[in-house]
């Protein structure tokens, strides 16, 4: 029996970076980033916010829409690129939040691919019986890895954070396809600040801790490797791709978007995008588009989904989904936003932290009984 998706939601920071914000911070200009990324505005995540916390309110959302209690969870997978901490993972950070004390927690490192590799996992823990409610979560804060300075890199990516429920059903994750080329890790990746360049004041200097890309070579690869997986996987379903109602696909480029659908012979109309608003939120991308697309009545029950990804690593994924979810009576209403820029700022010359606490407060002693 698969797994289906019980539950979702979404949560993104009320801090709007616009084209023209970024037009003051590195020389690029609306009408290029529009004409070749389809980008208009990014999410910045404030300085009270993080991962985990964007995370969090997202599963919170998704849980209420599931019905199902957090103890009822035996497993949290967080897909992203930029965890609270390196150590430990973003997965557990979220159980403190959402004061789990029971379950297992793991994070899925695969960039912008996270979430297709985290549901394909999870779904299979499910699927076995492993584990009988599972939470999903794609999240990332990629402002605090973005350099501001780059124009090459900064005008892509937002923060972001989406979430799905799984429990075994009668329909639901029908297959997936998962694929990685170590070979080009190069092309896309944050240098320094790992085991082989740990961060010092030179590294810093340097600014060889924020995200580098050569992004020609990743835009090609990414078309290729979308649109096999795809096929693949829709073959792997025993459909057609016909058959397909609607691709969710990782929102990194309207261009990169359209061209994946073009070799899949989908129509746009078929195609969930958001990437106007959000730009490139790396693992939480799809699970964002889905959450809202399911809100406004595009995703409905009997849909076959495809869901595509593709990034750092760079690995890439895709999975076949059977909707089952019904809608809601109305979408969730918009929050007010905020400039972004003084964050941005605040990013740039460190000023940000000032007095900020760095560590969460440890909520709860051990029990004596438990040790
Ligand atoms: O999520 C998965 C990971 N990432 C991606 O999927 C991103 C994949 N790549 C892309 O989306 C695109 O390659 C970019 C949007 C990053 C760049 O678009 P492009 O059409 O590939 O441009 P390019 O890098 O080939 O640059 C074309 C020109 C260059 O100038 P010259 O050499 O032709 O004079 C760049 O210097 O555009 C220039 N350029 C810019 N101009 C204004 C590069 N960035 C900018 C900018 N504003 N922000």
């Amino acid at each position: 029996m698969p797994a289906e998706i019980v539950g979702l939601g979404v949560a993104v920071p009320p801090y709007v970076l616009t084209n023209a914000d970024l037009e003051e911070l590195v020389d690029t200009n609306d009408q290029w980033i529009t004409e070749r990324t389809g980008i208009k505005e990014r999410r910045v995540a404030g300085r009270d916010d993080s991962t985990a916390l964007l995370g969090k309110r997202a599963a919170e959302q998704a849980l209420k829409v599931a019905g199902i209690g957090i103890d009822e969870v035996d497993l949290v997978m967080v897909a992203t690129a930029t965890p609270d901490y390196t150590l430990p993972s973003a997965a557990c950070i979220l159980q403190l939040e959402l004061g789990m004390t029971r379950g297992a927690a793991m994070d899925v490192i695969a960039g912008c691919s996270g979430f297709v590799y985290a549901l394909a996992t999870a779904s299979q823990f499910v699927d076995s019986g492993a584990a009988e409610t599972a939470l999903v979560v794609g999240s990332e804060t990629l402002s605090r890895i973005c350099d501001y300075t780059d124009r090459g890199t900064c005008i892509l990516f937002g923060d972001g954070a989406g979430a799905v429920v799984l429990r075994k059903g009668e329909r639901g994750v029908r297959a997936f396809s998962l694929g990685a080329d170590g070979a080009r890790s190069r092309l896309l990746m944050t240098p320094a600040g790992g085991s082989r360049f740990p961060a010092n004041s030179r590294t810093v200097a340097e600014r060889r801790h924020y995200l580098v890309m050569e992004g020609r070579e990743v835009f090609k690869g990414a078309v290729t490797a979308m649109a096999a997986s795809s096929l693949e996987a829709i073959e792997r379903s025993g459909l057609k791709p016909d058959d397909i109602d609607l691709v969710v696909p990782h929102q990194a480029n309207q261009r990169i978007i359209e061209a994946t659908a073009r070799r899949l012979k989908t129509p746009m109309a078929n195609v969930v995008m958001n990437v106007a608003r959000y730009g490139n939120t790396s693992a939480a991308s799809i699970p964002i588009a889905m959450a809202e697309a399911w809100e406004q009545g595009q995703i409905r029950p009997g849909q076959r989904l495809l869901l595509t990804a593709f990034g750092a690593g760079l690995a890439w994924g895709s999975a076949v989904v059977d909707w089952t979810l019904p809608n809601p009576a109305e979408p969730a209403p918009e929050e007010p936003t905020q400039p972004a820029m003084p964050i941005v700022r605040g990013l740039l010359d460190g000023t940000l932290w000032d007095g900020a606490d760095m560590l969460p407060p440890l909520r709860a002693a051990v029990p004596e009984a438990a040790l």
